[in-house]
C-alpha cells in the first residue's frame, strides 16, 4: 500500500547535515573492540559467496506485459483471489460483484497483502496441505461495488469492512502442481467487526475505553493489515498499517491524533457515514483501539484475534521474529510513514520449544525499543519505558499504557532516528543480522534532514539497511549498522537515483523476507502514479528479487501483472512450492478504479472470464520439482 496523501506527521527533526558522514569514514570510526563484538555477522564484512545462492536465470524486463513473469523452468497458478471460496463450500464472487457483505464475510477479501502457510501436520514437514492465512490490507471501493459507491449505504459499509481484514483456509496441492482450497472447518474470516481483545498494559486503560467498551479491553475489528510475522508457537501476527485513514474529525484534531494524521476526510472509505465509531468527533478513544499488531491463532477457529498493546500502537509494517541466544522472543518492526522509526521488542519471560502452550502470552510483557542509527555506524536501542529515557509523568507521561498507546511520541521523545519509510523487515536465519526496507522519501533532505542512515536527498529509489546485534544476540541493546543497498539504477546521471545495485536494478524495496537457506527475497511498491514514468521509467512493473547477503546481488524472479504491488511471501517447509501475494493489480494512481472502466489497466488473473482485475495468491514451483530458488 502507498501512503494515499499522508503528510509527514513527525514534527521532530533533530538530525542535521553534519550527521552525513562518508561510509569509508564511519567504518573506521568503529573501534576494533566493538568491531569484535560482531565477528559473527556479514555487516561491514566483504566475503565472496563461494557458491551461488540462487541458480535460476534473471527475468528480463522486455517480457514486462500484464501478467506473472517467472524464470524459465517454472510455472505457477492461483491459489486463492479476492472473492474465492474461503472453503469451497460458500458462494463465490458474482461477475457483477452484487455479492452482499454478507457473502464478502465467506469469501477472501481485497488486496491481499502479508501471508503464511502452516504445515497441517503437527510434525511440520507437511508440504502438501496446510492453512494459508493471508492478509486483505484495504479496499479499492470503484471495483467492490456493483456500480460505484453512491449512493453509499450501511450495506456498503458493511461489504467493505468485510473485506478487510484477514482470511485463514485449508489448501492443498493436486497432481500438477497447482494448490486449491479444500473444505475445512478451521476456515474463517476475521474483519473489521470481528471481536478482538486486547492484552499487555494499554489493556483497560483510560485511553481505550468507549461507550460500547467501558472496560477498554474488546475491539471490534482489525484493519488495514500489513505485512505479518509467524511465532515459532504456531501462531499468526497481523500488523494494522494505516488506520488513521478510515476515521474523520471535524473538530479541530488534538496532539495525539495529528501525530497519526487524523484529518476531516480520512482516505475516504467514509465509512464513519453508517458506523459513527469511526467519527472521532463522537468516539474519540475509539482510533486508540487500532494500530496494533494482533496474534491469532489459525489452528483454533474459535480463538479470538489478540492486539498485543506491549508491542506498541503506530503504523505497524510487519512483526519479525526470532528468538534470541538467551531464549527472549524479539520483534523487530517498522512504522511505515516519512520520518517515522524502526523498533523492537524484547519479552520478559523465555521461549519454552518443549511446551508450547507457555508461550501463549509471551508478547504480553517485555520492553519496547526504538533504534538510534549513529553516524559512526553503531546504533542503540532506546527502552520506551515509563520513568526510563525520561519517559516520566513530568514530562507527560503519565503511565506506561500512554507511552505504548503514543509509542510515537515517546520515541520522539528519546531521540530516535528518523527514517525513509520502514517497511518489512526480515532477519538471517544463518547469523541473526537484521534487514529493513526503508521504500523512499521524497521529502529527505528538505522536509526532513539528511542523516548517516538515510542519506540521499529526495529518496525516490529508497534503500535496505542491516544491522547486526552485539555478540549476535536479538536482545542486545547495541548494534553495528550499514547500508545494504542504495535502490536504483547505478549509470543515472542524477545523484538522487543513482543507487549501487549489484545485479539488476530495483526501486521502492518493500517485502522482505529470509528463506531458511539465507535468500533474501525482496519485493516491491513502486506507486502506481510513478511506474514506468520518469525516475521509474525502465521499471513498467512491480517484482520481486532474490538477493545473497554475502554478495549483495539482486536477481529479478518474477514480474508482477500491470498495476500491482508484490508483496506477501512464504515457502512449503520443503521450499519445492513459494507462495506470494499480488496486491491490487490494475490499479489507477488514485489507487480508487472508475468502476465503469474496472479493467482499463489490468484484467488479470482472469483475463476475459471476469469483469475485475482481482488480488490473489499465487503459487510457484519448478518444473522439474526442485528447490524454488536453487
Ligand atoms: Fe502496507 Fe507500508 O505497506
Ligand atoms: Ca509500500
Ligand atoms: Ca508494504
Amino acid at each position: 500500500m502507498n501512503e494515499f496523501n499522508d503528510p509527514i506527521v513527525n514534527p521532530t527533526d533533530k538530525k542535521t547535515i553534519s550527521e552525513l558522514v562518508n561510509p569509508q569514514r564511519r567504518n573506521i570510526l568503529i573501534s576494533s573492540a566493538v568491531a569484535a563484538l560482531f565477528a559473527h555477522s556479514n555487516v561491514l564484512a566483504s566475503e565472496k559467496s563461494s557458491k551461488a545462492l540462487f541458480g535460476f536465470k534473471s527475468v528480463s524486463y522486455t517480457l514486462a506485459n500484464d501478467d506473472i513473469q517467472v524464470p524459465t523452468g517454472y510455472s505457477w497458478s492461483v491459489v486463492a483471489a479476492w472473492g474465492d471460496s474461503i472453503n469451497g463450500q460458500t458462494k463465490s464472487i458474482s461477475p457483477d460483484v452484487s455479492d452482499s457483505a454478507s457473502d464478502q464475510e465467506k469469501q477472501f477479501g481485497m488486496h491481499h497483502d502479508g501471508c503464511a502457510f502452516f504445515p497441517v501436520k503437527l510434525n511440520g514437514s507437511d508440504s502438501v496441505k496446510g492453512i494459508w492465512v493471508t492478509n486483505h490490507e484495504y479496499t479499492d471501493d470503484g471495483l467492490l461495488h456493483a456500480g460505484c459507491m453512491e449512493p453509499l449505504t450501511s450495506e456498503k459499509v458493511k461489504k467493505s469492512q468485510a473485506a478487510h481484514g484477514v482470511t485463514v483456509s485449508m489448501i492443498q496441492k493436486s497432481e500438477n502442481g497447482q494448490w486449491k482450497v479444500v473444505n475445512d472447518p478451521l476456515a474463517r474470516r476475521i474483519t473489521a467487526n470481528t471481536l478482538c481483545t486486547v492484552s499487555g498494559p494499554a489493556s483497560g486503560s483510560s485511553y481505550m475505553k468507549t461507550a460500547a467498551d467501558q472496560k477498554g479491553h474488546e475491539v471490534l475489528g482489525t484493519l488495514n493489515n500489513c505485512a505479518n510475522g509467524v511465532t515459532p508457537w504456531g501462531t499468526y501476527l497481523t500488523c494494522e498499517e494505516n488506520f488513521n485513514g478510515y476515521f474523520i474529525k471535524t473538530a479541530k484534531p488534538n496532539m495525539h491524533e495529528q501525530r497519526v494524521g487524523v484529518d476531516n476526510k480520512g482516505f475516504g472509505y467514509r465509512w464513519q457515514e453508517h458506523d459513527e465509531r469511526f467519527n472521532l468527533d463522537k468516539h474519540p478513544n475509539e482510533i486508540n483501539r487500532f494500530g496494533w499488531v494482533v496474534e491469532i491463532d489459525p489452528k483454533d477457529p474459535k480463538s479470538t484475534p489478540i492486539k498485543r498493546s506491549a508491542l506498541g500502537r503506530f503504523k505497524h509494517e510487519g512483526a519479525a521474529l526470532t528468538i534470541a541466544k538467551n531464549k527472549k522472543v524479539v520483534v523487530y518492526m517498522g512504522d511505515d510513514q516519512r520520518n517515522e522509526y524502526v523498533y523492537k521488542f524484547v519479552s520478559k519471560k523465555s521461549y519454552d520449544s518443549v511446551n508450547q502452550s507457555n508461550n501463549k502470552d509471551l508478547l504480553d510483557n517485555g520492553t519496547l525499543y526504538v533504534a538510534r542509527y549513529d553516524a559512526d555506524g553503531t546504533g542503540r536501542w532506546i527502552a520506551l519505558e515509563h520513568n526510563r529515557n525520561g519517559l516520566t509523568a513530568a514530562n507527560g507521561f503519565n503511565d506506561q499504557a500512554y507511552i505504548l498507546i503514543h509509542a510515537r511520541l515517546a520515541a520522539d521523545f528519546v531521540g530516535a532516528t528518523s527514517m525513509d519509510r520502514p517497511e518489512w523487515i526480515a532477519v538471517n536465519p544463518n547469523n541473526q543480522d537484521v534487514y529493513v526496507t526503508l521504500t523512499n522519501n521524497s521529502d529527505r533532505g528538505t522536509k526532513v534532514s539528511l542523516n548517516a542512515a538515510n542519506p540521499r536527498a529526495s529518496n525516490l529509489m529508497g534503500h535496505i539497511v542491516r544491522w547486526s546485534e552485539a555478540n549476535g544476540d536479538s536482545s542486545s541493546t547495541v548494534f553495528k549498522w550499514e547500508i545494504y543497498t542504495l535502490a536504483g539504477d547505478p549509470n543515472s546521471t542524477e545523484p538522487h537515483l543513482r543507487g549501487n545495485v549489484i545485479g539488476d536494478t530495483l526501486g521502492s524495496p518493500d517485502g522482505l523476507w529470509f528463506d531458511k537457506r539465507g535468500i533474501l527475497w525482496t519485493q516491491t511498491d513502486i506507486s502506481t502514479s510513478t511506474l514506468g514514468k520518469g525516475a521509474y521509467a525502465q521499471i513498467p512493473n512491480n517484482a520481486m528479487y532474490a538477493s545473497d547477503p554475502k554478495t549483495k546481488e539482486f536477481r529479478r524472479f518474477l514480474i508482477g501483472p500491470k498495476g500491482c504491488e508484490v508483496t506477501g511471501i512464504d515457502m512449503t517447509p520443503d521450499m519445492k512450492t513459494m507462495f506470494i501475494n499480488i496486491q491490487h493489480p490494475g490499479e489507477s494512481p488514485s489507487e480508487r478504479s472508475n468502476p465503469q472502466t474496472p479493467q482499463a489497466i489490468s484484467n488479470w488473473p482472469d483475463k476475459n472470464s471476469f469483469t475485475r482485475p482481482r488480488s490473489a495468491t499465487i503459487a510457484i514451483w519448478r518444473d522439474d520439482g526442485k528447490v524454488v530458488g536453487s
